[in-house]
């Protein structure tokens, strides 16, 4: 794809799934990757096949949660390539429950990574895209970030709060004139490893609901996600709906207002996914 010749970029949970694609796409496109996860297996498998692609390719473990060690990475990676001009907060988990169930320590969880990753990874990344006179933020939330479900309220949170923060940055960076375009990602059901490697509340067995997502929500594989988004980046867009899903969920949310949507998808999710354990 054109548009990434020469571009350093850094993707964050690059070990699988979207971010994966994300990296790969990136390095047939002929950026420089910088590539981190906390799954050092398969981040290794990313970085083998950008070094047989012939990009340059900088593999780090690295906890989005962890404040202070994004902060010395993104110094690193600075350093490393002279320059950084794109971030793909891209890394995310998954959890299912009904508040009522759930534990503070689950809900914090799912914040921590989903919210926080991408609150680090921008500010410690801001000075760096900003400086490199050609800066992109793209922040990954979901359909999710889009309307709500039951049994999704700690994911819904995480997804609207980066909606919010990454649509606020993207005004800032105008208003300020700083050469730093924004995108929010919006990705319907891809298929990756997200709900295999999701937590539930007690009773309600994560494989079963896997099955459920694999079989009958996930259509979009990530190569074809990787695409899009990268079309929608090139093109400076201020968000992209990924998937023919993601783009009817949001018409038909947008068709029937805020409350009437909550009153249809509540009847229809809870005969898809359960979300409690009776
Ligand atoms: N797959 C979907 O249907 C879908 C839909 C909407 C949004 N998303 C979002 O897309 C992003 C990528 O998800 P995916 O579907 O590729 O899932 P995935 O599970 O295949 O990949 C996510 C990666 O993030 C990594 N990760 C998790 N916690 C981390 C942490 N604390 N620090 C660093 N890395 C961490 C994981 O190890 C994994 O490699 C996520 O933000 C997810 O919420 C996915």
């Amino acid at each position: 794809m054109e548009g990434f010749a020469g571009k350093v970029c850094v993707v964050t949970g690059a070990g699988s799934g979207i971010g994966q694609a994300l990296a790969i796409e990136l390095a047939r496109s002929g950026a420089k990757l910088a590539i981190s996860d906390v799954n050092t297996e398969g981040l290794a498998e990313t970085e083998e096949r950008i070094k047989a692609i012939g990009a340059p390719v900088k593999a780090d473990r690295l906890n989005v949660t962890e404040r202070e060690a994004f902060a010395l990475y993104a110094d690193a990676v600075a350093q490393h390539f002279g320059k950084v001009n794109q971030i793909y907060n891209n890394a995310g988990i998954a959890f299912t429950g009904d508040i009522e169930v759930s534990q503070f320590k689950d809900i914090e969880r799912v914040m921590d990574v989903n919210f926080w990753g991408v609150v680090n990874g921008t500010k410690e990344f801001l000075p760096h895209l900003i400086a490199s006179g050609d800066g992109h933020v793209v922040n990954v939330s979901s359909v999710f970030g889009l309307f709500a479900v039951p049994g999704q309220a700690a994911y819904n949170a995480s997804k609207f709060a980066v909606r919010g923060f990454t649509e606020a940055l993207r005004q800032e960076m105008k208003l300020a004139g700083h050469p730093v375009k924004v995108t929010t990602v919006h990705p319907g059901g891809v298929k990756t490893g997200i709900a295999r490697n999701s937590t539930a509340v007690e009773g309600l067995d994560p494989k079963e609901l896997a099955k459920t997502f694999d079989a009958k929500l996930a259509k979009t594989t990530p190569e074809r996600a990787a695409k899009i988004i990268l079309e929608a980046v090139r093109k400076g867009h201020a968000r992209v709906l990924v998937g023919p899903d993601a783009k009817l969920l949001d018409l038909i949310i947008r068709a029937t207002g805020s409350g009437a949507y909550q009153d249809l998808f509540s009847r229809v999710t809870s005969r898809v996914l359960p979300t409690r354990s009776h």
